[in-house]
């Protein structure tokens, strides 16, 4: 083995991601640089991700974030032993945009090419950012994913759980709008949270009567809307107090549902005896502080080591890319110039694709 050197581009949703990674042969890696656009501003008044305008954007920003990224780095293209690409799921018009660069890349440079699943990314990067041994555990929660994998190794995973609806970021987004808060309403529903009484509404804990793994979020968000209106009906409007005991509720159901079907897939993967257990968690839900206690409580009691990679690293970047990149590389992964975007790509080819498909496109 040597020392590798990986350019990881990543263009799946609304940010454009270029980054460079040098990883060691002891395992260890380091980021060189990592850019990433937003396109935040560019969705916003639409309320949601709009695909045409999404792959404009990555067409028009990728080739900048690649210069911006081999610069920081101060290398040139010639250093590398390879560039890897999301090549799906995803939104098909912004993963074309990276992977076509990125067969432009490896064909002026001479360098072989790998296409990531970007799932990969997000469940890989607990061992760039932590060395996490397989197989560990991993929870994806972000506006587009939810899923519980256990990962086996670079490209072998087991979905045993996942949404059958929203993921939990689009409920917190949901649930923002249906309060007149700002977007992303992760953020905004924590802060209001703060002040807020968890227990005033009864709000349910969807699927929590019925056994394995799956998420459901969309009767919740209804609930929140059936309970803003009782308080409308009855006074005219919503009080702050109502409004913060609103989103404290609803994070409390959130967090319930979460921690306790992280309590189910632990004990199935515990069950398989894992000789360093490790629950990991990734997306923009984990940066949530009630959640991510709660996940805490609930890997100690079963035993397993905690890791939340830093939010910057859980949230779509290209360093996630290059690094599964590395990782398949070692594995012997190369692929040709007919490599193909997929809007698609379950990570377990073993179970049905998931019937959940946010507005941040498909979820698997
Ligand atoms: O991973 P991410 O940046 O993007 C993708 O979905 O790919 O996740 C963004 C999602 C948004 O839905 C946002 O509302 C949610 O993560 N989020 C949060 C928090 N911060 C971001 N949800 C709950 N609490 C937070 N503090
Ligand atoms: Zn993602």
């Amino acid at each position: 083995m040597k020392d590798l050197l990986l350019l990881g581009l990543e263009s799946s949703c609304d940010d454009t991601g270029a980054a460079v990674v040098r990883a060691r042969t002891d395992g260890s890696a380091e980021i060189l640089s990592s850019v990433v656009a937003g396109q935040t501003a560019l969705h916003a008044p639409f309320g949601g991700v709009v695909p045409e305008i999404a792959a404009r954007a990555h067409a028009e920003k990728i080739d900048l974030c690649v210069e911006e990224a081999l610069v920081e780095a101060g290398v040139g293209l010639s250093a590398f032993d390879a560039v890897a690409v999301t090549a799906g799921p995803g939104l098909i018009g912004g993963v074309l945009s990276g992977v076509m660069c990125a067969k432009g890349i490896a064909a002026g440079a001479g360098l072989p090419l790998i296409g990531v699943n970007h799932l990969a990314g997000h469940a890989l990067t607990p061992r760039l950012t932590d060395g996490l041994q397989f197989p560990y555990l991993m929870l994806l929660v972000s506006g587009g994913h939810c899923q519980f994998l256990i990962v086996r190794n670079s490209d072998e995973f087991s979905r045993i759980g996942g949404t059958i609806d929203d993921a939990p970021g689009e409920a917190f987004d949901k649930a923002a709008k249906i309060l007149g808060l700002p977007q992303p309403g992760g953020p905004a529903v924590e802060a209001e949270a703060r002040a807020g009484d968890p227990a005033r509404f009864a709000l349910p804990r969807p699927l929590l009567d019925r056994p394995g793994c799956d998420f459901s979020f969309s009767g919740l968000k209804t609930a929140l809307l059936r309970a803003r209106d009782a308080l409308v009906a009855e006074k005219g409007g919503l009080t702050r107090a109502d409004r913060a005991d609103l989103c404290a509720s609803f994070q409390a159901a959130v967090t319930d549902v979460i921690a306790a079907k992280s309590r189910r897939a632990l004990a199935l993967y515990m069950a398989e005896a894992p000789a360093a257990p490790a629950f990991a968690v990734a997306g923009g839900v984990a940066a949530n502080a009630t959640i991510r206690d709660a996940l805490e409580k609930v890997s100690a009691g079963a035993g397993a080591r905690f890791v939340a990679p830093p939010l910057r690293l859980c949230t779509d970047n290209a360093a996630m890319i290059a690094w599964a990149g590395v990782e398949l590389f070692r594995a012997g992964r190369r692929d040709g110039m007919d490599l193909a975007a997929r809007p698609r790509w379950p990570l377990d080819r073993s179970r049905p694709a998931l019937i959940g498909s946010g507005k941040k496109g498909a979820k698997a």
